[in-house]
């Protein structure tokens, strides 16, 4: 696949932080940003609306594929309605790595992702983006950070929220998507080997976000 604009692709495993490194990398560098697990999770939250079985492959698939969703300025509508706050909760999560599983969907979401590849470049997160969305991307990040302390980030992140979670529950939330995201047969998360590694466990956002700036330029220098 011949990439015409630059592609930032960066992926790992759920509240890594490679979402916000990936946005903030974006915002400096004037580039476009694709949060590609939003798709999943949209998806997710449209079949439920329709009351469709998120196992029911066909019709998530053909939910996946109309999908009625914009991204404004921070703000995710999906059928006209504002979701920006209903697709981040754990529910929504939970439901994404459902739908996220199932080929028909992932096949229904793949050119929708691609079409952000625009002028003058793309920065995007997700799980696949470098294996099978972006496979000729300018430059490939494995983002991760140990399961504890996303879960510690998960935690204080859906506290602030006011949702009501025990940070043990939220542990193993994290475990059983990693283990969910990582070994389903389609698109598995795993570190490919032409992606550079960023461990965050005990990096500040903004050295991500440099590092990741620092590795573009030696990719793509001027
Ligand atoms: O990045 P996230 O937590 O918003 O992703 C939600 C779910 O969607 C996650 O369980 C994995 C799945 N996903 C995926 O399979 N492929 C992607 N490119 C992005 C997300």
């Amino acid at each position: 696949m011949s990439q015409t604009v630059p592609v930032i692709a960066i992926d790992g495993p759920s509240a890594s932080g490679k979402g916000t490194v990936a946005a903030r990398v974006a915002a400096h560098l004037g580039w476009h940003y694709l949060d590609s697990g939003a798709l999943y999770r949209l998806t997710a939250l449209a079949a439920q609306n329709r009351s469709i079985d998120l196992a029911d492959e066909p019709e998530v698939s053909a939910v996946a594929a109309h999908l009625d969703a914009a991204f404004l300025e921070g703000v995710v509508l999906l059928d006209g309605e504002d979701v920006t706050d209903i697709i981040r909760t754990e529910t929504a999560g939970e439901g994404a790595s459902r739908v996220a599983v199932l080929p028909g969907v992932r096949a229904a979401l793949l050119q929708r992702q691609r079409d952000f590849a625009r002028a003058p470049g793309l920065v995007t997160d997700g799980r696949d983006m470098g294996s099978v969305v972006f496979p000729a991307a300018t430059l490939k990040i494995f983002l991760t950070a140990s399961a504890e302390e996303r879960a510690q980030r998960r935690y204080k992140q859906l506290i602030a929220k006011g949702e009501s979670v025990t940070i043990s529950q939220i542990l193993l939330d994290v475990q059983q998507r990693d283990a969910r995201d990582s070994a389903r047969s389609v698109a598995p998360l795993r570190q490919l080997p032409d992606a550079r590694l960023l461990d965050t466990t005990t990096l500040p956002i903004s050295d991500a976000v440099q590092t990741v700036l620092d590795w573009l330029h030696e990719v793509m220098p001027g």
